[in-house]
C-alpha cells in the first residue's frame, strides 16, 4: 500500500503534511510546525483544556458539526479529511473580536490568560452548536455551559466571570466578518472525502483509517499486532506520558458502519467508533438512570474523542462504562475476520488487563437491552465531581414479583482488577423480598466478594465502606415506600443548591 498525504481544512485551506512522525500530536503540530501558537500546552494528558481545538466533521445531514477535542492527545493522521479550527480563527477579517471573545473581556473572563484560548474553544462550539439549534440570540442554559467548561482548568480568574461569558455571547451582535464559513468548510470536508483505507507511513510506522468494517477486520486479521486506535483518550497518554513505541496503528474514526447507533432485537446497539457522547446520549434516552454518571465521565471534550468501545476493550478495573453496563445485562460483539460473536459483557474480563478477545479480534459493537430493570442505579464516587476517575463505580439492577426479588445484578468498578460482578451479595438478594435486612445482608457479602486495594485515590477500607453504603443508598431510593430519600441530584447541589434536591 502506497502512503499517501495527511490532508485538513486549516486556516481556511487543505494543509498537507507528508513527513512528520505517526504519533506526532496535534498540539506539537500546531506550535511547533504550523507556528500556531494560541493553542497551549499544559498537561498534556487531557485533563486541562489549555490545548482545546475545534474539529469540524460532515454531519449526516451534510453539515458540519463542531466537536471540542485536546489536540495534546490526538494524533496527527486522524485530522484526516477533518476540519482543524483553533483559536487563531476566530478574530473577523475586520478585525473585530468573535463574539465568545468578546464575552470573555467584557465579562472579565480572563487574568493570566494562559487558560483562555482553551475555554474562548470550548465555548465557540457551543456558541457554533446553539447558533446551528436556534439562530443567534438565545443564551445557552447555565448547566449547558458548565458542561461544556468541564474539560477547562483555571487557576486566576475563578469560574464566575467566565460563565458569565457563555451566558453574554449569544446576546452579542453575530459575526459580521467570520473567517469561517461553514459551508465552504463542508465543500472542502466533501472534497477531501475517500473511499478507500487511507494509509499514511514514515519512519517505518504505518497509519491505516479503513472506510468499512470488512476493510478494518481484513487489516487485523492479517496484522494481529496491529494496536488499534479509537478516541486515543488513554492511548494519546502511552504516548505523551510514558513514551512508548505503538507500532502500527488501526484507526477506528473513519469506519463508518462501526459508527451507527440501531435498535435491534430488544437492545440499542452501539457501533465501536462512537464517540462517547453519542452513546451515552443514546443510552440516557433509554435507561434515564445514566444521567449523572454520563455527565460526570471525564469531561466534554474527552467524551467527544473517547468511545465507548475503547472504554470497555480497555477494559481497565477503574472504567466507569462497564458497571453500569453489566447491570443492564450488556452483551459485547467482536469480530474477527468477517465471524461475529457476542459475550455477556462482564465475561471479556478474564484478569488485570486481559480479556477473552482472541487474536485479530476486536470490539464491534456493544448492544444494551432496552428493557430495564426495576429499579436501576448506577453511583461513582470521586474526589471530584467533573473529570475525575473513580475510587468505586457502583450499579444495581433489580427485577422484583410480587414482593420478592427475582433477578438481581450488583457490578462495580474500582474493587477488584477487573470490572466484577458481585455474586454473594446477588445471591443474598434473590429470592427475599427487598426490605432493608435483605439490603443489610448483600452488603455484607460483598466482603466475600471484594477484596479491593489501597492506591492513590482511596484506602481499601474506604472502597470497601463506600461500597456497601451505595447499595444501602440504592435500597433508601428504591424501597417501596421510599420517602423522603429519593434520587439525590448531585448536579443541583453542584449547580449551587445547598440542600440535595430529590428527583425521583
Ligand atoms: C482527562 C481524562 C479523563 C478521563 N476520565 C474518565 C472517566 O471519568 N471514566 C472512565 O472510565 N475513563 C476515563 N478516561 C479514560 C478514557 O477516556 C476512556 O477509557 C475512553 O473510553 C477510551 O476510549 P478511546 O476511544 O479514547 O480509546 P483509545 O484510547 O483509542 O483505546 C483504548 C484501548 O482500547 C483499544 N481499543 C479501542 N477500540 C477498540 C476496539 N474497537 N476493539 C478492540 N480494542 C479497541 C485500544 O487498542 C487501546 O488498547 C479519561 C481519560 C482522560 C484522558
Ligand atoms: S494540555 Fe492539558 S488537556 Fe491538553
Ligand atoms: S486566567 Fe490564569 S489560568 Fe485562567
Amino acid at each position: 500500500m502506497e502512503t499517501q498525504t495527511i490532508r485538513f481544512y486549516h486556516r481556511g485551506k487543505v494543509t498537507e503534511v507528508a513527513d512528520a512522525p505517526v504519533t506526532r500530536t496535534v498540539l506539537q503540530y500546531l506550535r511547533e510546525d504550523a507556528r500556531c501558537t494560541g493553542t497551549k500546552e499544559g498537561c498534556a494528558e487531557g485533563d486541562c483544556g489549555a490545548c482545546t481545538v475545534v474539529l469540524g466533521e460532515l454531519g449526516e445531514n451534510g453539515q458540519v458539526e463542531f466537536k471540542a477535542v485536546n489536540s495534546c492527545i490526538q494524533f496527527l493522521p486522524t485530522l484526516d479529511g477533518r476540519a482543524l479550527i483553533t483559536v487563531e480563527d476566530l478574530r473577523q477579517a475586520d478585525g473585530a473580536l468573535h463574539p465568545v471573545q468578546q464575552a470573555m473581556v467584557e465579562c472579565h473572563g480572563s487574568q493570566c490568560g494562559f487558560c483562555t484560548p482553551g475555554f474562548v474553544m470550548s465555548l465557540w462550539a457551543l456558541y457554533q452548536q446553539k447558533s446551528a439549534d436556534a439562530g443567534t440570540g438565545r443564551a445557552p442554559a447555565r448547566e449547558a455551559i458548565c458542561d461544556a467548561l468541564t474539560g477547562n482548568l483555571c487557576r486566576c480568574t475563578g469560574y464566575r466571570p467566565i460563565i458569565e461569558a457563555g451566558q453574554r455571547m449569544m446576546a452579542l451582535p453575530a459575526p459580521q466578518a467570520s473567517k469561517l464559513d461553514p459551508r465552504q468548510i463542508a465543500d472542502t470536508l466533501r472534497s477531501l472525502r475517500r473511499d478507500g483505507t487511507f494509509h499514511y507511513s514514515t519512519a517505518g510506522q504505518h497509519f491505516y483509517a479503513p472506510r468499512t468494517a470488512s476493510a478494518f477486520a481484513a487489516i487485523k486479521a492479517a496484522e494481529p499486532g496491529v494496536r488499534i486506535l479509537a478516541g486515543s483518550t488513554d492511548v494519546g497518554l502511552w504516548v505523551t506520558k510514558q513514551f512508548r513505541e505503538l507500532g502500527n496503528l488501526l484507526y477506528v474514526g473513519q469506519v463508518a458502519d462501526l459508527n451507527s447507533i440501531e435498535q435491534v432485537d430488544g437492545a440499542v446497539e452501539i457501533g465501536a467508533a462512537v464517540s462517547l457522547e453519542r452513546a451515552y446520549a443514546a443510552l440516557n434516552a433509554v435507561h434515564p438512570e445514566l444521567e449523572e454518571l454520563w455527565k460526570r465521565f471525564a469531561s466534554l471534550p474527552i467524551r467527544n474523542a473517547g468511545t465507548l468501545g475503547g472504554n470497555i476493550a480497555n477494559g481497565s478495573p477503574i472504567g466507569d462504562s462497564m458497571p453500569a453496563l453489566i447491570a443492564l445485562g450488556t452483551e459485547v460483539v467482536l469480530q474477527r475476520g468477517e465471524v461475529r460473536r457476542t459475550l455477556a459483557l462482564e465475561d471479556l474480563y478474564l484478569a488485570y488487563q486481559k480479556t477473552a478477545m482472541a487474536e485479530g479480534e476486536f470490539v464491534a459493537a456493544l448492544r444494551v437491552p432496552l428493557a430495564g430493570p426495576q429499579h436501576f442505579r448506577t453511583y461513582k464516587l470521586s474526589k471530584r465531581f467533573d473529570e475525575d476517575i473513580s475510587a468505586v463505580c457502583a450499579a444495581f439492577a433489580l427485577t422484583i414479583e410480587g414482593d420478592v426479588i427475582r433477578h438481581a445484578r450488583v457490578a462495580f468498578g474500582g474493587m477488584a482488577a477487573t470490572p466484577k460482578r458481585g455474586a454473594n451479595a446477588e445471591a443474598a438478594l434473590v429470592g427475599q423480598p427487598w426490605t432493608e435486612a435483605t439490603a443489610r445482608a448483600a452488603m455484607s457479602a460483598l466482603a466475600q466478594d471484594f477484596t479491593p486495594l489501597s492506591d492513590m485515590r482511596s484506602t481499601a477500607a474506604y472502597r470497601s465502606r463506600g461500597a456497601a453504603n451505595l447499595l444501602y443508598r440504592f435500597w433508601l431510593e428504591t424501597r417501596a415506600d421510599a420517602l423522603p430519600a429519593a434520587a439525590v441530584n448531585v448536579r443541583a447541589i453542584g449547580a449551587g443548591a445547598t440542600t440535595a434536591t430529590a428527583t425521583a
